[in-house]
């Protein structure tokens, strides 16, 4: 049976996101998504409750459906009784890879812009000595970009082509991932040695 669609709330988010993934790096890399999208959000002064939401469920059927990848969202969102412009978004970040859905709306032009880039700022902050994403700023990725070997899952074709999506540098774009990052460092596991 199919709950009433409403607007979700924050913990109902995450509750149903554990329970469909309990894999720590999925449950690190939904917390990373969710706070970059908080700070877009609140950088474009959009509704960063609705944001930080849909970065946070956005690989939900990662789990236990990675074949099926963003095939099976929508039937648990919207069994869940999710809006249909929740889901929308979620499915698009799969755009050209596991879904036809293109991002339109802003929120999911960030959204596919920011997903891979917290996996290449995470692995960087990993590499330096405070093991920090507080004190790395974004030459340190920089660096780490052109080097196909390091991170070499980040797709970074993806990256640019959602950096175009938004028409902003990637310079830009990793500046301000770094900064989302830094607000749930402790989280997601990037606060390091920095005090
Ligand atoms: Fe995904
Ligand atoms: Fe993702």
């Amino acid at each position: 049976m199919s709950a009433d669609t409403h607007i979700p709330t924050r913990s109902e988010a995450w509750e149903l996101f554990c329970k469909y993934n309990a894999t720590e790096s999925l449950r690190g890399h939904a917390l990373s998504v969710e706070a970059v999208m908080r700070y877009m959000a609140r950088k474009y002064g959009e509704d960063v409750e609705k944001w930080g939401i849909i970065g946070l469920v956005h690989d939900i059927d990662y789990e236990q459906f990675p074949q099926e990848h963003c095939k099976r969202s929508p039937t648990i969102l919207s069994e869940a009784g999710w809006p249909e412009d929740y889901i929308h978004a979620v499915v698009s970040h799969g755009w050209g890879i596991c879904s036809e859905v293109e991002p339109t709306h802003r929120m999911e032009k960030v959204l596919y812009a920011v997903d891979e880039l917290t996996g290449l700022v995470k692995a960087s902050a990993l590499m330096r000595p405070s093991r920090s994403v507080l004190d790395m700023e974004a030459s340190s990725v920089k660096k780490k970009w052109k080097d196909a070997r390091f991170a070499a899952g980040v797709n970074r074709s993806i990256i640019e082509k959602g950096a175009g999506l938004m028409g902003v540098e990637i310079g830009d774009l990793i500046t301000d991932t770094i900064l989302g990052m830094r607000e749930a460092a402790a989280a997601i596991g990037l606060k390091g040695s920095v005090a």
